[in-house]
């Protein structure tokens, strides 16, 4: 089969080096894209008068036929071609003839690879935010069902403070709200036509860029030919914002594990989301949470691979670029996937609250006994010493602070009243917290009132 550049050798290509450097493969994902790109780029030639009205309408009809042709059998995009634009101008050609080879006038797959990744990666970012969106739906949904139950948090994962657990559930949405911000940020970046560049310098044919901008829905043109053929920081921008949300998903797979296992049990797992041992009867694994903590470095390595694939680049396309695609797809799989059993796994979550309160007791209330002793005018660092004390004794004889007598109390520091026997509970803790951020019983839920009002309004964008 001749290739697009067949001309420029009076020899066959060597095939193990064609077939080496063919993306057909994989970037027959990008058809739809190709052929939506091509039909603009040949009403724009029309209308610069580059293409007379008798070609210009049966490449119409041809794409838009292949266009139903695919929709309605995907084998139809397959064939020994090298890449998806090989395709789809083969095709073009053997239905057309000549009017099908005058569709590349002024032209490069150069640019054309560059609006394809960029039509695909507008369309497909708002289904991943809304996946996005989802999840952040049933933490909150786990966070309202939590209502006031508590649970130690972790610092250096040693038990720290009593929190609520709605704000646990919230602590892990928070982030995904900022990855959902930096996929509209990685959309912008795609939103920009690259068509006009040329294969470098421009093209010769006096197309209405700004036009087929806005036809194809793009807000801007690109701003410089030589940039736009090697630029591929709208697909960085696309595997970072991956990359930051398989992360979170992997941290928030890592709590569930652990604090769903025995030795915390705040958690139960879904019994359909959990797996069993073919050795040991009693086991219930989290292996879907195990794979999405070990997927998250397949997003990283396709974010640090494309980096690495264009920081040596001279200025111009180079086909290093192909690189760019299979990194994108693969990320967008390997996030749609992990979204998609982390929702199912923490929708069917139930609490422990018995196994947790108990664990948010005991010693971790030391911060609010050194609080009350501040609030009668002993400076910080002093009570702080204080309550150390009193904390190392307990821990040498294996007791906590509710088992404490008055006089014990008292002679920890004559401050202390009757009053501090009721003030050792969880909850005593959170309700003595005073800032939006904190886990107060009251901005938690105020935390999520906000966060009802931004899925509201994060629904009516995707
Ligand atoms: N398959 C190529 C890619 O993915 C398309 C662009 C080819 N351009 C070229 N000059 N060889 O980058």
């Amino acid at each position: 089969m001749a290739t697009l550049w067949s001309g420029r050798f009076d020899i066959a290509p060597d095939a193990e080096a064609l077939e080496f450097g063919a993306s057909f493969r994989f970037d027959r994902r990008l058809f739809e894209d190709d052929v939506t790109g091509s039909l603009a780029w040949a009403r724009a030639l029309a209308a610069a008068g580059v293409l007379s009205k008798e070609d210009a309408q049966p490449i119409d009809l041809a794409l838009s036929a292949m266009l139903e042709e695919a929709r309605s059998n995907p084998d139809f995009v397959d064939g020994p071609d090298e890449d998806v634009h090989s395709f789809v101008e083969r095709v073009l050609v053997e239905r057309l003839g000549d009017a099908g080879r005058r569709l590349h006038t002024g032209r490069s797959r150069n640019e054309q690879v560059s609006l394809d990744l960029r039509l695909y990666l507008r369309r497909r970012i708002p289904i991943v935010q809304h996946a996005i969106a989802v999840l952040v739906d049933v933490l909150a949904n786990q966070a309202a069902d939590a209502a006031d139950a508590v649970m130690p948090s972790f610092t250096h994962f040693r038990p720290a403070q009593p929190v609520l657990v709605a704000h646990f559930f919230l602590s892990h949405a928070t982030p995904l709200r900022r990855d959902y911000a930096r996929f509209t940020a990685a959309r912008d970046e795609c939103d920009a036509l690259p068509l006009g560049s040329g294969a470098i310098a421009g093209t010769a044919y006096r197309v209405d860029v700004t036009r087929l901008a806005q036809e194809l829905g793009f807000s801007r043109v690109v701003d410089n030919s030589m940039d736009a053929s090697s630029d591929r920081d709208f697909a960085a921008a696309f595997l970072y914002a991956c990359t930051m949300t398989m992360v979170h998903l992997s941290r928030l797979a890592e709590d569930l594990i652990i604090l769903s296992g025995d030795a915390y049990h705040f958690f139960e797992l879904p019994d359909a989301l959990s797996t069993g041992s073919s050795m040991m009867p009693q086991k219930k694994n989290p292996d879907p949470l195990e794979l999405v903590r070990g997927k998250t470095g397949r997003a990283l390595g396709h974010l640090v691979g494309l980096l690495t694939a264009i920081k040596g680049l001279p200025t111009g396309y180079n086909k290093d670029l192909q690189e760019d695609k299979e990194a994108v797809f693969d990320a967008e799989d390997t996030l749609n996937g992990s979204l998609a059993v982390v929702r199912s796994v923490v929708g069917g979550l139930t609490v422990d609250r018995q196994r947790a309160a108990s664990a948010a007791s005991g010693l971790l209330l030391a911060t609010d006994v050194a609080d009350y002793l501040v609030a009668r005018g002993v400076p910080f660092r002093r009570a702080h010493e204080i309550v150390g004390a009193l904390v190392r004794q307990l821990v040498a004889e294996g007791r906590d602070f509710a088992s404490l007598s008055m006089g014990e109390w008292r002679a920890a520091s004559e401050l202390f009243d009757g009053d501090i026997v009721n003030r050792m509970t969880p909850g005593v803790s959170v309700t003595a917290k005073a800032t939006p951020q904190s886990t107060a019983p009251a901005a938690v839920e105020a935390r999520l009132t906000e966060v009802r009002q931004w899925l509201d309004s994060a629904s009516k964008l995707c």
